[in-house]
């Protein structure tokens, strides 16, 4: 499986802050925001890495991450998108990197403290189709939205008003090849943009859609709230296994 992480994006919601750079640039605690996806997808087991990303500031993560040696990688792959079409066209200029192969994909602004290893060994043994994690969130309204019936995601609604349950569709998305056709039938939605949701909610009724709920905490860092909140968690995770490491070393 190959790994994309969607870096675009022109960040209005953090105005003032992506004035002069990319928000997936900015720092959450002690690392850029990049970072922390990057290195969800290495632990993963995920080696082959492409980085959608665009705009004025788009070099900088050339000079930034470079070949990936901070992750133990040989090489990262990198690709300009144009405009700001959305998470899905976004996703689209990743068919030639895919050659046909499986794709996670995460958006650069998904911070999370557990991993993902499980869930994407979990769809490598699944037959076609894609996989969705889901979190319950108190302010699910924020989100796309998951309404799970026993075992089965019946439809995923982007934003909604009146949210149909807490579960938030995290920025973690696991496909097969045919995403690439699924995203060619978009068109763009009220906000002039091709939705994540829109490919997620044709996978659902292909029934194709398998779930799962990510464990420990999970953060965007797109609104100041947000990027707040991912520092926290990021600087309590430190704490915590400064603390383990320094009652292993005295013992
Ligand atoms: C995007 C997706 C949304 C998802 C969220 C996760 O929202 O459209 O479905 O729940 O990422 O971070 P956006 O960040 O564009 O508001």
């Amino acid at each position: 499986m190959k790994g994309v992480v969607l870096a675009g994006g022109i960040g209005s919601r953090l105005y003032p802050l992506t004035k002069i750079t990319n928000k997936h640039l900015l720092p959450i605690f002690d690392k850029p925001m990049i970072y922390y996806p990057i290195q969800t997808l290495v632990d993963a087991g995920i080696r082959e890495i492409l980085v959608v990303t665009g705009g004025k500031n788009a070099g900088d993560f050339l000079r930034l991450l470079a070949n990936g040696k901070e992750f133990g990688l040989n090489q990262i792959n990198y690709a300009y998108q144009e405009g700001e079409g959305g998470i899905a066209e976004a996703l689209n200029l990743a068919e030639h990197f895919a050659e046909g192969e499986r794709l996670c994909v995460i958006l650069g602004d998904n911070i999370i403290g557990g991993g993902i290893r499980e869930a994407v060994d979990d769809f490598r043994k699944q037959p076609a189709g894609a996989k969705i994690l889901l979190k319950e969130v108190p302010d699910a309204k924020r989100f796309g939205v998951a309404e799970v019936k026993g075992d089965r995601i019946v439809g995923i609604e982007e934003k909604p008003e009146r949210p149909r349950s807490n579960y938030a569709v995290t920025g973690i998305y696991m496909y097969d090849q045919t995403v690439f056709d699924k995203i060619r039938t978009l068109v763009p939605s009220a906000r002039g943009e091709l939705e994540i949701t829109d490919v997620n909610n044709a996978y659902i009724r292909e029934g194709v859609m398998s779930f799962a709920f990510l464990d420990g905490w999970w953060s965007d860092a797109g609104t100041f709230e947000s990027l707040l909140r991912a520092a926290n968690f990021v600087a309590g995770s430190r704490r915590r296994s400064q603390a383990t490491a320094e009652v292993a070393a005295s013992t």
